[in-house]
């Protein structure tokens, strides 16, 4: 039988592994928060001066302005500095090959409700490794709300950890939706669902911001949020908080193949019944 002796240079190395992970995704967490709050400030100055704001239509009803393109400047150029092998996916800039690590970045998720002056819209950033999201942060300025979550350790509201909702009924539901899917041109739109579910939920919201929604549904405002033809990145940190929150998220047949497609996020005890719900749209 070997002695622990012999056993010191693997722990050691183990340990020091893992205290190395474990101070390197402590270290992402700070710099993930440092960096969205500045790209929360920069937003906020654009905001102040809406009228004379640069928009441009990637398709009639698909916005970006010069809001947009600088907090993604800036996120981009701050992550590139203090981690040049990491890969990044922005929703304006696309895609930069890395390493082990992706930051998949929204700079601006509500464009729409930013442009018109509205409180709902926020900075949403995902850490992923090896292809998993290992840290999120959904910053809304305006609302001075930060989501934030770590795999494995819970997610929280302004520092607060939060949970989802513990009401079970679709009649004591509200529920958050969008329509890109209407924005896009899209053959099937949100519009059936919509129309199916809504009759059987206390009441639908409409922020204008996925990322948020999904905070929401994370800290229990919402019973749950769904959305057709949505991005990676729209979903992407929300994703994490919410799971992290205790909810559960799917395509509408509950798995993942057709996601960002489909999005079906929930506080988990009602996403069977709204499945059914949409089961009966789909004529499943
Ligand atoms: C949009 C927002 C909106 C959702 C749209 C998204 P964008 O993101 O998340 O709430 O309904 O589908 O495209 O385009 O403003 O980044
Ligand atoms: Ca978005
Ligand atoms: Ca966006």
């Amino acid at each position: 039988m070997p002695s622990i002796g012999s056993y010191i240079p693997l722990l050691s190395r183990c340990c020091g592994d893992v205290e190395h992970t474990r101070m390197e995704t402590s270290e992402l967490k700070r710099f993930l928060r440092d960096i969205i709050a500045e790209a929360g400030r920069i937003s906020l100055a654009y905001r102040a001066r809406l009228d004379g704001l640069v928009v441009h239509h990637k398709l009639e009803k698909d916005l970006v302005t010069e809001a947009d393109v600088a907090v993604e400047q800036f996120l981009v150029d701050a992550i590139r500095k203090r981690y040049p092998d990491h890969a990044i996916l922005g929703e304006e800039g696309g895609e930069q090959q890395g390493v082990a690590f992706r930051w998949v970045i929204d700079p601006i998720d509500g464009t729409t409700s930013f442009i018109h002056g509205h409180p709902f819209y926020s900075v949403s950033i995902a850490v992923e490794h090896d292809g998993r999201t290992i840290l999120a942060a959904v910053n809304a300025p305006v609302l001075d709300e930060l989501f934030e979550a770590q795999m494995g350790s819970g997610a929280t509201l302004n520092g607060k950890p939060v949970r989802v909702s513990r009401r079970s009924s679709l009649a004591d539901s509200v529920l958050a939706t969008g329509f890109a899917c209407i924005r896009r041109g899209s053959a099937e739109t949100n519009l059936p669902y919509f129309n199916r579910l809504l009759p059987a939920i206390r009441d639908v919201r409409r922020h204008g911001s996925a990322a948020v929604d999904l905070g929401y549904v994370a800290c229990g405002r919402l019973e749950g949020f769904w959305e057709l033809d949505l991005k990676i990145y729209d979903a992407a940190a929300g994703f994490l908080i919410l799971t992290e929150a205790g909810g559960r998220y799917s395509d509408f047949g509950g798995g993942t193949a057709n996601l960002y497609d489909q999005i079906l996020a929930t506080n988990g005890l009602i996403h069977e019944q709204v499945m059914d719900i949409f089961g009966q749209v789909a004529g499943r």
